[in-house]
């Protein structure tokens, strides 16, 4: 803590490159749609995007990489859709997770497992040991996840302390929270992308995204290319960090750096 009381790790996200981004990867049915193809085209077609968005992630030494690839609401989809999109995920893991170690990716799944078939979650399990030992880009795929469902089980794990004598209630402080969240360990997302032109969070990562700077384009997912992921970032370098500062205050300590 400096004597404002901000955390240190949030002063120095004031860096051009985002340390972690998260995406709401949207818009896949009606890119199909708009083609005349049934909406699991679109979800096969993200599937291409989202590996050229990690690739891209890998070659800016970006450390976190966040998609959100089925939130815990999408179970409410007709099952047929739901059950393609159950399909896809096993396929993707299948197919791409030799790739992600040979690009030192480290693969998290993040969201409640609990629900998916037991195939499934065992090949969660596999893929995250198989690049356990990886120390690039860390890509969390949030499968499953809400938000609410991140503080929920937080708080759970947070009272199953305090029941047990391991924690004081008056001990509990925000780094408490973030350490039992999902993401614990890694820094709270400092750019934060939705395609598909909707403006919403839709219970995405919610408290860490508390400073997130959002992005929101029109672009649908499969046709998020690294021209537009550019652009976000362009758009991201730009933007001044305040972190309830002001501006004068922030230049002051800029010109402070440069004197030193
Ligand atoms: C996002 O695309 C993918 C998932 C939610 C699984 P959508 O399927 O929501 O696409 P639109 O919003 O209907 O176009
Ligand atoms: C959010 O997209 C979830 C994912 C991208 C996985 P949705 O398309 O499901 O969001 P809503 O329902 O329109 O808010
Ligand atoms: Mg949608």
């Amino acid at each position: 803590m400096d004597s404002t009381g901000l955390k240190p790790k949030m002063v120095e996200a004031t860096d051009s490159i985002p340390r972690h981004v998260a995406i709401i990867m949207d818009g896949n049915g009606r890119w199909a749609q708009e083609r005349g193809l049934p909406r699991f085209a679109g979800h096969k077609a993200g599937v291409e995007a989202v590996r050229s968005v990690v690739e891209q992630c890998v070659r800016l030494k970006i450390e976190v990489l966040t998609l959100f690839a089925f939130s815990s609401e999408n179970w409410r989809r007709p099952a047929k859709e739901v059950n393609l999109l159950m399909d896809l995920f096993m396929l993707a893991l299948n197919r791409e997770v030799k790739r992600l170690k040979r690009n030192n990716v480290r693969l998290c799944i993040i969201g409640d497992h609990g629900r998916f078939a037991a195939k499934l979650q065992a090949k969660i399990l596999e893929a995250q040991e198989t690049t356990a030992e990886c120390n690039g880009l860390t890509l969390q795929i949030a499968a499953n996840y809400g938000g609410r469902w991140d503080l929920t089980q937080a708080a759970r794990n947070i009272a199953r302390q305090v029941a047990d004598g391991r924690l004081e209630p008056d001990s509990i402080t925000e780094d408490t929270l973030s350490d039992n969240l999902s993401t614990h360990g890694l820094p709270d997302p400092d750019l934060f992308i939705r395609t598909g032109g909707e403006q919403r969070l839709s219970n995405f990562l919610l408290w860490q995204s508390a400073y997130a700077e959002l992005y929101l384009t029109n672009v649908l997912w499969p046709d998020f290319s690294p021209a537009v992921f550019d652009q976000a970032l362009s758009d991201f370098a730009g933007r001044q960090r305040r972190f309830g500062r002001t501006t004068e205050q922030l230049n002051q300590s800029s010109r402070n750096l440069k004197d030193d």
